[in-house]
């Protein structure tokens, strides 16, 4: 495997992005594929094997387009698809779901809040690992059907949006220590979460990317070139909406972006 080929990143929509970011400047040698589902999103409320179809179609394209290594950067989609995909691609598969829970289980709390899509909140996976690791720990988890949906259309454009949050973290008991956001849309609005909640907010995309960084080390396929890497968009809905959003948050221009039909 040449080591110049692309680290293959998705998610259903811009919410990967807040991977992507932690990625960069963990990596900022790699050329990156960031693939958005825009056109499918959310994946949140759709069935396993919903989320499996279009995931899969998705590492098909990326892996015909060069990548050495794929990222899910989406927790909905980890917990659907990263054991077929694991037995089903020849390259290495990273989820971001154990991040989390390596993120709230290292630190020694007796109880933490889990925000998440309703599929991710209904498989119990944060849940079981969790305890697998820490069986005292309480944990209080949320499914926020609406959050993801928003974000994705632009949290700023809704008047309702304090109101819609609010009635979420109404859910969390002031006895958690610390809530983990289990959806990689949520660090878009990671201040208006943290003014709402007097603990800790664990954002586990930084530890995703730590966790790239070691599988890509083991396989001994990182990019050596000393060059800053290409980054590259794709998204199967409108461009326009997606780079002025993924702009703002990674706070660079973008250059590549692309509308595929897959
Ligand atoms: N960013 C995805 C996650 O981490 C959102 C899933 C959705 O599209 O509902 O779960």
């Amino acid at each position: 495997m040449d080591r110049r080929c692309n680290i293959g990143i998705f998610d259903s929509g811009i919410g990967g992005v807040s991977v992507l970011k932690k990625i960069i400047k963990l990596l900022p040698n790699e050329n990156i594929m960031y693939f958005g589902d825009t056109k499918n999103v959310p994946y949140g409320g759709r069935t396993k094997e919903e989320i499996q179809n279009l995931s899969r179609r998705i590492v098909e394209f990326l892996i015909l387009n060069n990548c050495k290594a794929i990222v899910i950067a989406c927790n909905t989609a980890t917990i659907a698809t990263l054991e077929m995909l694991k037995t089903q691609c020849s390259i290495p598969v990273v989820g971001i779901i154990d991040a989390g829970v390596e993120a709230v289980s290292s630190n020694g709390y007796d109880e933490i809040s889990v925000l998440g899509t309703p599929f991710t909140i209904e498989s119990g996976e944060h849940l079981k690992k969790i305890k697998k690791k820490n069986k005292k720990m309480k944990i209080n988890t949320v499914a926020c059907e609406e959050l993801c949906p928003m974000i994705e259309e632009g949290w700023e454009k809704f008047g309702k949006r304090y109101e819609v949050l609010g009635e979420y973290m109404s859910h969390i008991p002031k006895s958690s220590e610390a809530l983990l956001l289990a959806c990689t849309h949520y660090p878009f609005i990671i201040e208006d979460i943290q003014k709402r909640f007097d603990g800790k907010v664990i954002d586990p995309s930084e530890e995703c990317a730590r966790e790239l960084f070691r599988v890509l080390k083991k396989e001994d396929i990182l990019n050596n070139d000393k060059n800053k890497g290409r980054i590259e968009f794709y998204v199967t809905g409108d461009k326009e909406s997606f780079k002025v959003k993924a702009e703002k948050f990674l706070g660079t221009e973008i250059k590549d972006i692309y509308k595929v039909n897959i």
